[in-house]
């Protein structure tokens, strides 16, 4: 899909995909990435309409990575908010930048029904929803 009108449906309104994936674009701008370069923003939605970003934050103890999927699902959760309806994330790639296996799990935990959006850097996407990204995931 490059740049539709698609909606994402929410408690009391809709949200167009395009805007959400912006807001990721707009998170990227600060990743902290200068072991790897690579930048990656993600946003997060929640049923009620509140947005979280997150980017990917790295460590010169490079294991200590964090990506930006879970440095957004983090802030939601840590606000004590937990039902999520949609999350974009976008990486300065042709590819779509699709989630990591530890982010999947995380996604899965909370939200195993969440939207979740990958795109790339012309802003086009695929959908998927997290669960489908984590057939047989541990429970
Ligand atoms: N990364 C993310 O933030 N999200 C992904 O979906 C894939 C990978 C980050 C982790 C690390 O900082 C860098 O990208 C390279 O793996």
């Amino acid at each position: 899909m490059v740049g539709g009108d698609e909606l994402i449906h929410l408690k009391n309104t809709v949200f167009p995909v395009t805007k959400l994936i912006n807001l990721a674009k707009a998170a990227m701008q600060h990743a902290y990435a200068p072991y790897s370069n690579f930048c990656v923003g993600a946003a997060l939605i929640t049923l009620d309409g509140h947005i979280y970003s997150g980017c990917n934050v790295e460590n010169a103890s490079y294991g200590l990575a964090c990506c930006a999927e879970r440095v957004a699902i983090f802030k939601a959760v840590s606000d004590g908010i937990k039902e999520f309806k949609a999350l974009a994330v976008i990486a300065d790639t042709q590819n779509y930048c699709t989630p990591c296996g530890a982010c999947r799990q995380v996604m899965v935990e909370f939200a195993p029904d969440m939207e979740v959006y990958t795109a790339n850097k012309d802003g086009e996407y695929k959908k998927f929803l997290a669960h489908e990204l984590l057939p047989y995931g541990f429970k």
